[in-house]
């Protein structure tokens, strides 16, 4: 039996969601965990151990213990996803009575690594524990008719992995997954700015690069950013100017990966499907679908109409804590 209360997680590389029916999102907190690496202490969870993340004295390190879409350090995912879970329960006011939790997990990840993701929450005092693609709950989360034999595509760009699925009738028809998200578009910029300017910048000067003068491969006003980081000749800091054009040529790559995992997916898409998604298109999930131009750069490349879901950060969690009424539907859930 199912007892009341049911909250969704989108246990993502990147950020950590909670949604609740009531409460709707009820925490979103970066996946990043401050501890002291002698007394493996955890000093901090979320927003405020991310902000610490290159800036740390020796003694304490700010880890993501989630690396390609599944955990890659299971004590520490455990003991972030406990501090998580007392926060929830105390604004839901659960001090007595557990609740029942729906995990999402990537549609690629191995039963060990589905089992860990089970454990993890399990161990956090959750009554029962379903887990759910998370393809299906990011389509899920952005209205779509998921239980209708229709196909509906989910691009979920997040921050260690692209992931692409067809979704019909409550079930993934085919998928796909590649190891580039997000992280990967930080790193080229990193690359990128190291290469030529023999400038070191941190992880969190690279997302913010990209979030600002970051393109997908379109044509756009080019703008330029002052960025700070460390001289790699005289180790001494140092300012420079960057503009959008390099950088979009530093992500060139990677962004031509995500296009190559998406082409393979229609392409093994079966011919009575094809035709739904000529008229439907594609929806984009996952922050990694806020790059700016994306949108643009993917239609015209595989000629169909893509759309950004309403809440593309959100759309698993939500559909994570929206999925039991589908349950009966959902092939591949597991408790
Ligand atoms: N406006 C933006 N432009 C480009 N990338 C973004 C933007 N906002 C967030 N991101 C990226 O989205 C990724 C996180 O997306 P998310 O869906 O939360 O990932 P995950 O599911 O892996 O936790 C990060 O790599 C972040 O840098
Ligand atoms: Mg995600």
């Amino acid at each position: 039996m199912l007892s009341n209360t049911i909250i969704g997680i989108d246990l993502g590389t990147a950020n950590i969601l909670v949604y609740s029916k009531n409460k709707g999102i009820m925490m979103n907190e970066p996946s990043v965990v401050a501890m002291n690496t002698e007394t493996k202490a955890i000093l901090a969870v979320g927003m405020e151990a991310k902000r610490m993340i290159g800036k740390t004295p020796s003694k304490v390190i700010a880890v993501r213990p989630l690396k390609d879409g599944v955990i890659a350090d299971f004590d520490v995912t455990t003991e972030m996803l406990k501090v998580i879970m007392k926060k929830a329960s105390k604004q839901l006011g659960l001090s007595w009575r557990k609740p029942d939790v729906i995990v999402c997990a990537p549609s690629g990840a191995t039963s060990v690594e589905k089992r860990a993701i089970h454990d993890a929450v399990k161990q956090t005092g959750a009554k029962n524990v379903y887990l759910i693609e998370e393809p299906v709950a990011a389509a899920i989360g952005a209205d779509l008719p998921v239980g209708e034999p229709i196909a509906n595509v989910i691009v979920d760009i997040g921050g260690g992995t692209t992931e692409v699925a067809i979704i019909s009738y409550g079930g993934v028809v085919t998928n796909n997954a590649i190891r580039i998200g997000g992280d990967q578009l930080d790193d080229n910029i990193i690359q990128h700015i190291r290469k030529n300017y023999n400038l070191l910048i941190g992880e969190r000067t690279a997302e913010m690069i990209k979030m600002e003068i970051g393109y997908a491969l379109v044509d756009h006003d080019i703008l330029a950013m002052d960025i700070r980081g460390r001289d790699l000749v005289t180790g001494l800091p140092k300012t420079i100017s960057i503009t959008s054009k390099e950088i979009q040529q530093a992500l060139k790559e990677s962004l031509l990966q995500i296009l190559e995992v998406i082409r393979a997916t229609l392409e093994n898409c079966p011919a009575e499907l094809s035709g739904d998604i000529v008229d439907r298109g594609v929806i984009l999930s996952g922050g990694g679908a806020l790059l700016n131009g994306l949108q643009e750069w993917l239609s015209d490349e595989i000629i169909v109409p893509v759309h950004l879901a309403p809440n593309p950060l959100e759309s698993v969690a939500i559909g994570t804590g929206r999925s039991l009424q589908f349950i009966h539907q959902l092939n591949k859930i597991m408790s």
